[in-house]
């Protein structure tokens, strides 16, 4: 029987493992964190990721095989296939601060593997590393490994948070890069058969290790520039009348485009885009390409235009000034179907609205009070760290309240803020809501989930990102 193990039980690890023990009855799956909590929390009723259809797809095979442990080291030594999937965060301090990926538990995890292996083993890199990492993880396991022979292979992983076990189940593309020497072949052979059990052979694609490592990188630098070339155009669009659904749709019409993915919004977020765009920003400039770095630079900036123009069109909108003012901000997450907050862009906008002294009431349905206010009071960065390693949150923020309900968050609210595109946010009796806000009532959606043109016959002032502006918002200043 060949064995796993994955270190790391976090969005990636959890959901990937569970699916290769669910489609590969013959491989023993077993999954290991330094995290007590987490592992607790795999190994009960309250999974502690929230992701459609995977509830089902752990309690399958929980048991069987498929095992959460926090006996890493004991895992480890027994497994033929090693994967590992732990935090890459930005660096704080330090050469490369700001830009270049972190890469102190990934190394602490490759210690360990040498430290305690005991026959050959692969390697598997599931984590999002800069290109030339399995360089550095080979040698790390060469210098440590007492005769023991180690293959390291790249394979990286494209589930999209919201859809992770759809994502997995039917995969655009698996890719696996390894060395191209005998050992190297030999170990994308053996990680090709695990896939093969339920992926065709045409999306298994086989690179060397440098194309797999950057081609992540690279994707997601291509995602996350799609989102900012929407959002550039957004904000043309209210200076013209254009309609950014409108532009959207005609472009995306072009089979060389495509309609995926044209959506304007307040601004991408989630764990990985800006942090992998960082980072390859800095190889860039590490390898001498400063025009690329600032061209891939450039979909960060953006972004950060898109959250702050949001901010000011609020606050200009409302007498320059929301001080005392009650804001219901609705969906905290940084996409639906999601219960995930890293680098959701309702934090920076919370804290735009915050130090400009409003006062917040937040509904998310699968974002818990703890959570919000640990992200309000984190600094930029540090969320990307094992939770018991972060710094302990300070006294929970005055200006935030939670509520588990639209209608209560929305109570003698001066204004409304649409932060996450849930489906939920559609369907809302905006006519009872209106009755109960103080006027003039305002609604800044920052996903395009109302139609502005109702909510406007009910009486609200509505701000739609590169919609046609409400005659109240017109003449007033876009940016501060
Ligand atoms: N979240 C996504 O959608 C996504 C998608 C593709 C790739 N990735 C990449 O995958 C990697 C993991 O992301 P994630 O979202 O699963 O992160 P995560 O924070 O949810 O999980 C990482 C886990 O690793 C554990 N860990 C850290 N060091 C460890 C060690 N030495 N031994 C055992 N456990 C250790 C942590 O406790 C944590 O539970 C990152 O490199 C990320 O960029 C993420």
């Amino acid at each position: 029987m060949v064995k796993i193990c994955c270190i790391g039980a976090g969005y990636v690890g959890g959901p990937t493992m569970a699916v290769i023990a669910l489609k590969c009855p013959s491989v023993e799956v077993v999954v290991v964190d330094i995290s007590v909590s987490r592992i607790t929390a795999w190994n009960s009723e309250q999974l502690p990721i929230y992701e459609p259809g995977l509830d089902e797809v752990v309690k399958q095979c929980r048991g069987k095989n498929l095992f959460f442990s926090v006996d890493v080291e004991k895992h480890v030594s027994e497994a033929d296939i090693i994967f590992v999937s732990v935090n890459t965060p930005t660096k704080t301090q330090g050469l490369g601060a700001g830009k270049a990926a972190d890469l102190t538990y990934w190394e602490s995890a490759a210690r360990m593997i040498a430290d305690v292996s005991k026959s050959d083993k692969i390697v598997v890199e599931k984590s999002t590393v800069p290109v030339k990492t399995a360089e550095a993880i080979e040698k790390i396991l060469t210098h440590n490994s007492k005769g023991i022979k180690f293959q390291i292979l790249s394979n990286p992983e494209f589930l999209a948070e919201g859809t992770a076990i759809e994502d997995l189940f039917s995969p655009d593309r698996v890719l696996i890069g390894g060395r191209e020497t005998p050992g190297g072949q030999k170990a994308i052979k053996a990680l090709k058969a695990v896939y093969a059990n339920w992926v065709p052979e045409e999306r298994i694609i086989c690179t060397n290790l440098w194309s797999a490592e950057l081609s992540k990188l690279a994707a997601n630098a291509f995602l996350a520039q799609r989102i900012s070339s929407v959002n550039a155009m957004s904000a043309l669009c209210e200076a013209t009348g254009a309609d950014v659904s409108q532009v959207a749709h005609a472009v995306g019409k072009d089979t060389r485009i495509g309609a995926k993915f044209l959506n304007a919004s307040v601004g991408f977020g989630g764990s990985c885009f800006q942090k992998d765009i960082l980072n390859l920003v800095y190889i860039c400039e590490c390898n001498g390409l400063p025009e690329v770095a600032n061209y891939w630079k450039q979909v960060i900036k953006v972004n950060d235009y898109q959250k702050n123009r949001f901010v000011n069109r609020i606050v200009s909108s409302m007498f320059n000034t929301v001080s005392g003012k009650k804001i219901a901000v609705l969906g905290f997450a940084f996409k639906k179907d999601t219960g995930d907050t890293r680098e959701t862009p309702a934090i920076d906008v919370c804290k735009g609205l915050i130090d400009d002294k409003a006062k917040l009431s937040i509904y998310d349905p699968q974002v818990t009070e703890e959570q919000i206010q640990r992200d309000l009071s984190l600094n930029k960065f540090d969320w990307d760290h094992p939770a018991h390693l972060q710094p302990l949150s300070p006294a929970s923020k005055k200006d935030i309240t939670v509520v588990w309900d639209a209608y209560e968050a929305t109570k003698n609210a001066h204004a409304i803020c649409i932060l996450t595109e849930w489906d939920e946010f559609k369907n809302l009796d905006f006519q009872k809501i209106y009755n109960n806000m103080q006027k003039p009532a305002f609604l800044f959606d920052g996903r395009n989930v109302v139609n502005p043109q109702k909510l406007r016959d009910i009486g609200f002032v509505v701000y739609s990102i590169g919609k046609p502006l409400d005659p109240w918002i017109k003449d007033l200043p876009a940016v501060a």
